[in-house]
């Protein structure tokens, strides 16, 4: 199985946080049941905020059984098991090239547990360092020629924000009229923002001249950094998760009024505006989905074998089928953090 960079970035973030059980009831039990057990979810700011997060200080309870300590150092050590049976390292040099079953397993909860948050911002106040913490995942993205198109502007006055909702509210007025008469009602009962709810805003923008008009690897596909600067944000917002953070990407939004109100100069191009903050809860599934407006995607529809429209081979069929419900054996019942 593939993992992006973007992953495991989010992976060795998450590896920070999380704690593992064992297994204790004994027995072989299938790799996804051994993963990490949700920590206790209100107190996941707090190991954030404090940055001592990892396992080793954590008082025992009986509902939380021993915890493993992590070592960041130590992340790509395990084999991969492969359909139930280990590989041994000696075997394959390649297996410390593997997370640790507790780290993939925390990149994993992160990734299926990720959600656009809207409605759900808590007043409280992101800490400085976590912030800073999120915006080095999203510096360490990749980027075409490493580049590094991105800038980071960061809001946390009302005066601007109350600015960038009004700009919201113009742009989603006229969005909603595209929209045929019951989709429209539908459409407008959705919250798609929550600018002045998140403590923080933050817009991620693109310098496409960061590195001269030659770049490498962007000759044939010039938009290659608008794509870089995409890859920040996704780090951003995995990164996020892990530290119990909420993120809503704003796109309903006039660019050039943005850039006026952020004061953007006119070369630099607005790629997401988000908003971030620790949340009430996350939810299970994406909004959108629930609200009926549109459903996930079966994946087998979607992936083709050597040509476009081509059949997958019955292996690779069978294997989507197998891990059908890989991304809910992650989901967390309450979601209420990681
Ligand atoms: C490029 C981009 C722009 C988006 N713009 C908005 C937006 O303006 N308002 C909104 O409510 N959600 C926005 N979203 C969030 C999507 O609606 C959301 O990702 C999708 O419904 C899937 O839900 P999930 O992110 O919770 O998995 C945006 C997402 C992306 C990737």
């Amino acid at each position: 199985m593939l993992i992006s960079p973007v992953g495991v970035l989010g992976a060795v973030i998450a590896g920070k946080m999380f704690v593992c059980t064992d297994n204790r009831e004994g027995g072989v039990i299938p790799q996804r049941a051994q993963r990490c057990k949700v920590d206790s979810p209100d107190i996941m700011p707090l190991l954030a905020t404090s940055g001592k997060a990892s396992g080793g200080s954590e008082t025992k309870s009986e509902d939380r059984p021993e915890t493993i300590p992590q070592t960041l150092g130590q992340a790509f050590v395990d084999p991969v098991p492969s359909k139930g049976k280990s590989m041994e390292p000696s075997q394959n040099k390649q297996a410390q090239h593997y997370l640790a079953d507790r780290d993939r397993d925390g990149l994993y909860r992160t990734l299926f547990n990720r959600r656009d948050v809207r409605a759900e911002f808590l007043p409280q106040a992101v800490p400085d360092e976590v912030l800073a913490r999120v915006l080095y995942a999203a510096h360490h993205a990749p980027s075409v020629g490493f580049m590094q198109p991105w800038d980071f502007t960061v809001i946390k006055t009302h005066k601007v924000k109350h600015k960038v909702q009004q700009l919201f509210q113009q742009a989603n007025a006229e969005a909603a009229e595209k929209f045929a008469h019951k989709r429209q009602d539908q459409y407008r009962r959705l919250k798609l923002e929550g600018i002045v709810e998140a403590p923080v805003n933050l817009c991620i923008t693109c310098d496409r001249e960061r590195s001269g008009k030659v770049v490498l690897g962007r000759t044939h596909m010039p938009e290659m950094d608008l794509y870089s600067t995409v890859c920040a944000v996704q780090n951003l917002w995995l990164a996020a998760r892990a530290e119990g953070l909420g993120v809503g990407w704003v796109s309903i939004l006039d660019p050039d009024a943005l850039k006026a109100v952020l004061g953007i100069p006119a070369k630099i191009v607005p790629i997401a505006y988000l908003c971030i903050g620790y949340v009430d809860h996350f939810k299970q599934q994406p909004e959108l989905a629930t609200s009926g407006w549109r459903q996930r995607m079966p994946l087998a529809q979607l992936v083709h074998s050597e040509q476009w429209g081509q059949s997958i081979d019955q292996e690779l069929a069978a294997g989507l089928a197998v891990e059908a419900d890989f991304p809910s054996s992650y989901l967390e019942p309450a979601a209420a953090g990681l």
